[in-house]
């Protein structure tokens, strides 16, 4: 018996994410889970269970890995509620509303910023979420992206800049100039803070030219590239995403047959984002197609405040089901398992000796609920690094 292990015992469901035996969540039934240094060291048959210090009878109740949320914009300021209003009585969303929300942040305190982002982080945290990627762009000055990373980084080891987000007003006739700019001191200024650089690769935003030499520079700065493409309409971003080695290409709402070969024969996830389509009126992504065609998907939540104002990985996943017809089992994978892949990490989204002890016990005897309880507050308690929160 290791001091300070702690035993996670009669779980009637454990999904382990292990991918054994052809059951890609790696299902055991009345299982046990031993945690030791902020680590699952084993797992087995409840009747096999070691001896620990403590123990949490979770009561025949799911255990699950925490959520993996490998896409959120969560430093900001002010909210965009009207504009969702405008949404629902028949205005389309174009990603205009960004700018607003550009000011807004530029004005806020330091502290506001950092009380958003605990405040968000806290939300998701209540509903499963044990890992969150946080990406800047919202700011979009070099001391605006700097510090929104500065403080992203305070809460999250998987950062993003995302200073090409959209061209800010001042640089509205000279794109030109910002493209330069965000290659050049805003990326110095940003790269000490961020793990990932992310383009928003659309018409209105960025074309695959500036993309193109955006996320160069950002891999020669040693970033990682992931890419929001195919949101509002068929483009070249996937495919640049897939060209340039990304992690991650997200949204793939308007894909091609090329696309989707394209990323079948690679190893970029397609991050699919409900809560945007949910919130913006929008048709779903086709995520039978995807996975048909052998991708690996991932599901998240977005959370922004224009687009997809939720931090619900459960909301995500039953919208998933009812909405883009994967399975309970295929989405509860693609919002753990599927978003650790998503952000390229091992020792998360999964419940296997070695990984992180993050986990959730739901209020309910299977995964199944998630989807087939919407709305309902199925968290029980969430495990983050072995600590119970
Ligand atoms: O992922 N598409 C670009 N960025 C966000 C929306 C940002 C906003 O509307 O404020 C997104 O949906
Ligand atoms: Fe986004």
């Amino acid at each position: 018996m290791t001091r300070g292990s702690l035993l996670v015992d009669h779980i009637g469901e454990l999904v382990t994410n292990d991918g054994r035996d052809g059951d890609p969540l790696g299902i055991r039934r009345d299982a046990a889970l031993l945690v030791e240094d902020g680590q699952v060291a084993w797992t087995g048959p409840a009747r096999h269970a070691p001896a620990a210090d403590r123990r949490i009878d979770a009561g025949g109740a799911a255990v699950l890995p925490g959520f993996v949320d490998s896409h959120a914009h969560l430093v900001f300021a002010g909210d965009r509620a009207a504009e969702f209003a405008a949404r629902m009585a028949g205005e389309r969303y174009t990603g205009g509303g960004i700018r607003t929300t550009v000011g807004a942040t530029r004005a806020a305190s330091d502290g506001d910023l950092r009380a958003t982002v605990g405040r968000l982080r806290a939300e998701m945290l209540r509903q499963g979420t044990t890992t969150v990627e946080i990406k800047s762009g919202y700011g979009l000055t070099v001391a605006d992206e700097a510090r929104s990373l500065r403080i992203a980084a305070e809460f999250t080891e998987d950062t993003t800049f995302l200073g090409a987000h959209v061209v800010p007003a001042e640089y509205a006739d000279r794109p030109d100039d910002y493209v330069g700019m965000v290659c050049g001191p805003m990326l110095a200024a940003a790269a000490p803070y961020a793990r990932w650089i992310d383009v928003f690769c659309e018409r209105g935003a960025f074309d695959a030219d500036h993309a193109r030499a955006i996320l160069a520079c950002g891999q020669a700065a040693g970033l990682g590239v992931r890419l929001h493409a195919n949101q509002l309409g068929p483009g070249p971003g996937v495919r640049l995403g897939v060209e340039l080695g990304a992690a991650s290409v997200d949204h793939c709402t308007h894909l091609t047959d090329a696309d989707v070969d394209a990323l079948a024969g690679s190893e970029t996830v397609a991050t699919l984002l409900p809560g945007a389509e949910f919130s913006t009126r929008s048709p779903y992504p086709d995520a039978r197609r995807l996975l048909d065609a052998g991708v690996t998907v991932a599901l998240a939540t977005d959370c922004n405040p224009g687009s997809s104002y939720t931090s619900s990985m459960p909301f995500c996943v039953a919208l998933a089901v009812r909405e883009m017809r994967m399975t309970p089992a295929e989405a509860v994978w693609a919002a753990t398992a599927g978003g650790a892949a998503a952000l390229r990490r091992t020792d998360v989204g999964r419940l296997t000796p070695g990984a992180r002890a993050d986990l959730i016990i739901l209020d309910a005897p299977s995964h199944l609920h998630l989807a087939y309880r919407p709305g309902v507050p199925l968290i029980r308690q969430v495990l983050h690094n072995g600590v119970p929160r």
